[in-house]
């Protein structure tokens, strides 16, 4: 028998060393290096000669090489086909990612009931649930396919003959923090034995053209458990994020080979179920606040779909120390820049003042397209002034307090006009090329001074 060795593995990195240390140097994280067994060179070299015969590729010249569409297979809900870009992917590995209780598990196995529903077979493995649980969970989704195959085991290799048994066209792992494999001795969950089950899922859902999807549990910190390394390992990695005490679920992706990364998706968690939201813009601006100081709406684009969102600031003086800049929703560091340039270019005195924005809904914006609401929703905050409930801002703010111009300016103007606000305030530079709806005013600007005067008047 080969030798067998120890070796020492991050577990939030997968740094490998073979001696240990007490504080990891790939992650500087302290007390996550454990012990693990190599597996034996003989085996592993096993593995990798079996899958590197079984296709022997030549260089091709590109211009002969035949572009084919990935063949997507597209479920009943079009939020989950557009975030993953139109469909299920044939033979694609996906991670999705999120809280325990956020639904990811009602969310695949709503999914698998779909694809069955079509008379393809799916293979639902639940390493956290009995086939029991599993199965309560299906009634109360209203789930009755025939060809739904549900399976309750944590055993990679049991995993893989039941595939090939079924010969499923869809196979979901919940979760890959349960599966392990024999030959890895560590246990289940630590890095090696997510990192190895992975690699053989990939090739599994490769050689097979199996579209695989695995649920990954998240960290406090909020990444995937496991080394960052099972991100770069499969095709598309997905998010399902949203806050416990709403009903509200967003599913994006932060890597997507086949598609868009930008893209989101929006779900309601029902009594049955996750629900499609196919009007987010109304969904989000139904409990705003209109005519109240430091509350704005903003065009801004998720993806390809444009959204209106809330954007509030509470300007209140600081009462000791220095002042606090929070932002909720949006990215911390362009609050305190813009309030700069606020300072500097339009003479408000902000620097002795408390600053909070938040994006309303619980939407994560983080395009510079919102620049100038978050701006006009200080300068309203901090003024006393209510801005015009009627009007929407889009618009990126430069150093000099110029209005930069943004990207798809139509769309977004088109979902304000849908939406029955009056006017829409947007950069100058974007004015010409495209022709504006009738129903709505469309300003263009080109200062921040000149942007505030347009919605809050003059001061
Ligand atoms: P679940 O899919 O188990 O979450 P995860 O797999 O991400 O851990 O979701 C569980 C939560 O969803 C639980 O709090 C109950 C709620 N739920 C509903 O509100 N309606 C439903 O139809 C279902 C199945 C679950
Ligand atoms: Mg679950």
């Amino acid at each position: 028998m080969a030798k067998r060795k120890t070796k020492f593995v991050c577990q939030e990195c997968g740094y490998e060393t073979p001696k240990w240390m007490g504080k990891c140097p790939g992650c500087n994280q302290w007390n996550t290096l454990v012990e693990e067994m190599t597996a034996a060179p003989a085996n592993s070299r096993h593995v990798f000669q079996t899958s590197s015969t079984s296709a022997t590729t030549k260089p091709e010249k590109i211009t002969q090489i035949k572009s084919q569409k990935e063949p997507r297979m597209p479920t009943d809900m079009p939020e989950f086909n557009r975030v993953l870009g139109g469909g299920i992917v044939a033979g694609s590995l996906v991670l999705i990612g999120g809280d325990p209780g956020i639904g990811k598990s009602t969310l695949l196995l709503q999914v698998s009931a779909q694809i069955a529903k079509k008379d393809f077979p799916v293979l639902y493995i639940s390493g956290e649930e009995s086939s029991r649980q599993t199965k309560l969970r299906a009634e109360r989704l209203d789930i009755t396919s025939d060809e739904l195959y549900v399976l309750s085991e944590t055993n990679l290799q049991d995993v893989i003959n039941q595939i090939e048994n079924i010969e499923p066209r869809f196979v979901v792992i919940d979760s890959i923090q349960t599966i392990f494999k024999e030959d890895v001795t560590s246990a289940p969950g630590s890095v090696s034995q997510v990192r190895e089950c992975t690699s053989h899922l990939m090739r599994i859902a490769k050689s097979k053209g199996i579209p695989i999807f695995i649920v990954g549990h998240v960290t406090k910190e909020g990444s995937i458990a496991g080394p960052r390394l099972l991100e770069h390992m499969v095709d598309a990695v997905l998010y399902f994020e949203g806050e416990r005490h709403h009903t509200f679920r967003i599913l994006r992706s932060v890597k997507n080979r086949f598609g868009s990364t930008h893209e989101m998706g929006i779900f309601e968690m029902k009594e049955k179920g996750l629900e499609e939201v196919l009007n987010p813009s109304e969904i989000f601006l139904e409990e705003r606040s209109q005519g109240a100081a430091g509350s704005i709406v903003v065009a801004s684009m998720e993806g390809t779909r444009p959204v209106l969102v809330e954007i509030q600031a509470l300007i209140s003086p600081t009462a000791y120390g220095n002042p606090r800049r929070m932002a909720t929703g949006l990215d911390n560091s362009r609050v305190p820049l813009l309030m700069a340039v606020l300072e500097k270019r339009a003479g408000l005195l902000l620097q002795n003042q408390d600053a909070y924005v938040k994006v309303a809904g619980g939407v994560k914006l983080d395009e510079p397209a919102i620049d100038l609401a978050v701006a006009i929703s200080i300068a309203s905050s901090f003024r006393d002034q209510s801005s015009n409930g009627d009007d929407v801002v889009v618009g990126e703010v430069g150093l000099t307090g110029e209005i930069r111009r943004v990207a798809r300016i139509e769309q977004r103007v088109q979902e304000a006009a849908k939406l029955g606000f009056k006017r829409v305030i947007i950069p100058k530079k974007n004015m010409d090329g495209w022709t504006p709806p009738s129903q709505i005013e469309v300003i263009g600007v080109s200062t921040v001074q000149e942007a505030m005067k347009v919605t809050l008047g003059d001061s």
